[in-house]
């Protein structure tokens, strides 16, 4: 049956909840940014890139931002657009990124990945958008340009705004930290405000209070200085993609602790009670090993499957290769074999330092008849917000209003190595208000947004300028 049929011609997705008028467009909005392929890891995608900067430039600019520009950089651009209404009020930076992660393996999709489709699921039973970056991140940025936009029509803006949105977020964010720092007056500012981290569970609210930091690496093991018969020579030298999996499994204990000498040296170590606080929404086993089809889970002893994904630090095997990955077979031994490898790190790891343990601690694990090269691609810090602040209140107060109940806090396990940087070079704390679920497939393919998730967004996002605003104005009394 040509199943792709379904999603080919001009019909349009039908919602599976009733849509005013004005959400329809915004959701026909959504998809129309959702169908341009802003792949920032792929130079094939160079020009798609910078056709959803312009895209965004323009709906800055239609929402009423003014200044609104696309900045180019070595890399790919940055948008920019601001909505100064009164120097008395406080500024909210926005902060978002339009890029998406390559799409593939493009075969596991449902629906092609650019041609965004409208289902009901059961985690989403009033309909998702699934495309690629429907959640990660474009249609959580793109919560923030409506929610201007109504602010706007409303005469309700309560502060003045600015917008960042970049094109290398999935990438490691390479030009934006010049850019911050060449551009520090025009992006001064009192809070910044990013939606790009989940919400727990859409009915009992999070707000993301922590982020891991990140050390990427790559190995290579070389053998013999060619590909060998593997008869011929099977036996007599040490197999590079065999002594690879050997070191990489020799970085984890039966504990699942990471063996790197130094590894947990400077990790912070919480008390029963500050474990039991940052548990507030501790997660469900069970339906967590449902929802990924497993009759087991696995990590570090002693920790829950929530302190596990956000409060301890982990190392990754994010692929691996070499030899005859061809169909049929081959009989051979690779002359190499490679690996990337990922660690989250936590509170008060410092990733350069973890990069160099990584890279001798690894060098050293080389059997003769080896050799071993390590690189750093890029990493970043951890980040935790602190819950006092004027912007983690007025974000609790949008959500309680919003949502009718108190949210909790989260420390997350994903990365933005951005928002570390923001605060060192601009001095300004960021408040995670993220919309998405774990489930949302980020990364993955079938990545899709809720339309309920997506609406409260751009509901909730003015309740926070409210509450921000007002109690500035308080602070400044
Ligand atoms: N939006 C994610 C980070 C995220 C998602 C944090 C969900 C918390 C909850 C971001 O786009 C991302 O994917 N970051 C990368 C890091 C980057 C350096 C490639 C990551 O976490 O792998
Ligand atoms: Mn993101
Ligand atoms: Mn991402």
């Amino acid at each position: 049956m040509p199943v792709n049929l379904l999603f080919l011609g001009t019909q349009k997705p039908q919602p599976m909840m009733t849509l005013t008028t004005q959400q329809q467009q915004q959701l026909d909005e959504l998809i129309a940014l959702l169908k341009i392929p802003s792949i920032s890891a792929d130079s094939n995608y160079k020009v798609a890139v910078a056709e959803a900067a312009d895209w965004v430039c323009a709906a800055l600019a239609s929402a009423g931002c003014e200044g609104t520009k696309v900045i180019p950089t070595a890399g790919h651009p940055i948008v920019y657009g601001e909505k100064i209404i009164d120097p008395s009020l406080p500024i909210v930076l926005v902060y978002g990124h339009y890029d998406v992660q390559p799409p593939d393996p493009i075969e596991l999709w449902d629906s092609p990945p650019f041609e965004p489709v409208i289902k009901t699921t059961e985690i989403h039973p009033h309909g998702a958008i699934f495309a690629r970056g429907a959640c990660d991140d474009k249609g959580q940025f793109f919560m923030h340009i409506k929610a201007l936009e109504n602010m706007i029509a409303h005469n309700t803006l309560a502060c003045n705004v600015k917008f960042m949105i970049e094109g290398e977020e999935e990438v490691g964010s390479d030009h934006l930290e010049q850019f911050v720092k060449e551009n520090k007056d025009q992006l001064r500012a009192d809070v910044i405000l990013i939606s790009d981290t989940g919400i727990g569970n859409i009915n009992a609210p999070a707000i993301t209070t922590g982020l891991r930091g990140m050390s990427y690496m790559e190995v290579t093991v070389t053998g013999p200085n060619r590909d060998l018969h593997s008869g011929l020579y099977g036996g007599t030298v040490a197999n590079p993609i065999n002594i690879l999996c050997d070191m990489i499994s020799s970085l984890h204990d039966d504990q699942r602790r990471i063996t790197i000498p130094g590894f947990y040296d400077a990790v912070v170590e919480y008390t029963p009670e500050e474990r039991k606080t940052i548990e507030q929404a501790p997660i469900d086993d069970t339906a967590f090993k449902k929802a990924l089809d497993l009759d087991a889970l696995m990590g570090e002893s002693g920790y829950t499957t929530l302190e596990r994904k956000s409060l301890r630090p982990t190392l990754d095997v994010n692929g691996i290769w070499g030899g005859y990955t061809g169909e049929g077979s081959k009989t051979v031994i690779a002359s190499k074999a490679h690996a990337k490898i990922s660690m989250r790190l936590v509170p008060n790891q410092d990733w350069v330092a973890i990069s160099t343990l990584f890279e001798n601690h690894f060098k050293a694990l080389a059997p003769k008849g080896v050799t071993v090269s390590v690189k750093t691609h890029h990493g970043g810090k951890p980040y935790v917000t602190p819950l006092n602040s004027m912007g983690y209140q007025a974000a609790y107060k949008a959500y309680e209003e919003s949502f009718g109940v108190a949210p909790v806090a989260l420390r997350d396990g994903g990365s933005i190595p951005i928002v570390p940087m923001f605060e060192e070079v601009l001095g300004i704390k960021t408040i995670l208000m993220g919309f998405g679920l774990d489930s949302d497939a980020i990364h993955s393919p079938n990545e899709n947004y809720g339309l309920v998730n997506f609406f409260k967004g751009i509901e909730t996002i003015p309740l926070f300028y409210k509450h921000f605003a007002a109690l500035f104005k308080q602070g400044e009394a």
